[in-house]
């Protein structure tokens, strides 16, 4: 089949580069796509947002399935316009992709399905939200309602520093993503990532994950997109997971079910676990990004035959194999990320690397320009290694990171650290 990924970062690299070793793929498109995808597929530009150009691009190049890798695209309506024509399609509908682009209606779906999460207020007014963070104190959490590229979530230690990021939203820092505000009791503990395929109200795990958003190590400095992560989680044991499954996952589908507008796709519950119990901080509705590479270097091709299960509603016929394996996955980025950063810096000793079924390394912001490989983004390579314990995963990925010639990158030294 001829199959066309939306996206160009290491998550859309890491699938393409799972679902271009199964049989059954016979072309690979990715849109746009970046460097190393380049290297495994055809790369194709056309506005991913823009499921009507998204259509005509699938009808014109006989794509008989597409897998829908960025929030944006889902938000957007892409999956939507891809299903009206008829095009078997990976991800949720606009609709359904509210679990992600609004927090406050994630948290009234929960609070309909009994699924635990942190108690909430909703607020579109700043006098209101100021009187109830003084009433309830600090530590609390202030959240933009919207999407605002993981940057909406203010844990606020102080009254003070929440009343600011209650003044600060309702003042347009965040756009319209801002107009309603969202202000969460404060949640202890350690978290962690759970990926589930769904369709309807059918669920099948694809495993857990553990990100690292802050920038620098110690989880120290700014939030960013995630500067490394690795599988399994072992904060999330296979009985906690049943628990979440039974008590969070299928309610919401449920849930969403009953309200005229089913989820179908991956549904990602970043959880807070404390003392042997999971309540979720917030759903995406998306793999995320890297998790999807370390749980793709463990699932290797299956996971086409997983997602063309999931859109096809097979789940319930369908097993995910593991292997009794760790996986961890390291981020290079540029210096200065999540701030400024240069663009077009050179990037030497990628093509030396071996590649296998254990190691391989996905491109994110990079570009092949007259040969050279060139860094033009903020997270641009992601270092991702497979073993039989979390400890060898770790050495084989920074023996890989010390092997890439890029002065002007960096990685946090020490990804995996709660875990080893
Ligand atoms: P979110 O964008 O909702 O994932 O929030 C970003 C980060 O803020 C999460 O990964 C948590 O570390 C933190 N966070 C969000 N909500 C809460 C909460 N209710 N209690 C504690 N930490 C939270
Ligand atoms: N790494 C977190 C995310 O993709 O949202």
């Amino acid at each position: 089949m001829n199959i066309l990924i939306l996206g160009s970062g290491g998550r859309e690299h890491a699938l393409a580069w799972a679902i271009k070793q199964n049989p059954k793929c016979d072309r690979l498109i990715c849109a746009p796509g970046n460097a190393g995808m380049d290297q495994i597929a055809d790369c194709a530009s056309l506005d991913i947002l823009d499921g009507g150009a998204v259509r005509d691009f699938c009808m014109e190049n006989a794509v008989d399935f597409v897998v829908i890798g960025p929030e944006a695209a889902l938000v957007a309506g892409v999956a939507d316009k891809l299903r009206e024509a008829g095009i078997l399609t990976f991800g949720p509908s606009q609709a359904a992709a509210e679990l992600e682009a609004s927090k406050a209606f994630t948290k009234e779906v929960c609070k309909a399905a009994g699924a635990p999460t942190a108690g909430y207020a909703r607020f579109t007014n700043a006098k209101s939200a100021r009187d109830y963070v003084l009433a309830q104190g600090a530590p609390i959490v202030v959240k933009a309602d919207g999407l605002a590229a993981g940057k909406g979530v203010v844990v606020a230690m102080t009254r003070k520093q929440a009343l600011d990021a209650v003044d600060n939203m309702f003042d347009g820092a965040f756009g319209d993503a801002g107009a309603e505000v969202v202000i969460e009791e404060f949640m202890e503990g350690e978290e962690a990532s759970l990926f589930v395929l769904c369709h309807g109200e059918t669920a099948l795990s694809m495993g857990s994950a553990q990100d690292h958003k802050r920038v620098f190590e110690g989880d120290k400095g700014p939030n960013t997109g995630g500067m490394g992560a690795y599988s399994p989680a072992p904060i999330l044991p296979a009985s906690l997971e049943v628990k979440v499954m039974d008590q969070m996952i299928r309610p919401t589908l449920a849930e969403m079910a009953r309200r005229g507008t089913p989820f179908q796709g991956m549904l990602f519950a970043g959880l807070m676990i404390k003392d042997g119990r999971a309540r979720l901080v917030e759903y995406n509705v998306r793999f995320g990004d890297p998790e999807c590479q370390v749980l793709c270097i463990r699932l290797g091709a299956q996971v086409l035959d997983l997602l063309l299960a999931c859109a096809e509603d097979r789940l319930h016929e369908t097993r995910v194999s593991f292997a009794d394996d760790h996986a961890m996955t390291v981020v290079l980025a540029t210096k200065g990320y999540p701030g400024a950063y240069e663009k077009g810096s050179e990037i030497k000793g990628l093509d030396a690397l071996p590649s296998s079924s254990m190691q391989e390394v996905f491109h994110a912001g990079t570009a092949l320009n007259d040969g050279q490989m060139q860094a033009i983004g903020g997270r641009v390579l992601n270092v991702t290694t497979r073993a039989e314990s979390l400890g060898q995963a770790r050495d084989l990925a920074y023996d890989l990171v010390d092997a890439i010639d890029w002065p002007e990158g960096f990685c946090r030294r020490d990804i995996g650290w709660r875990a080893l």
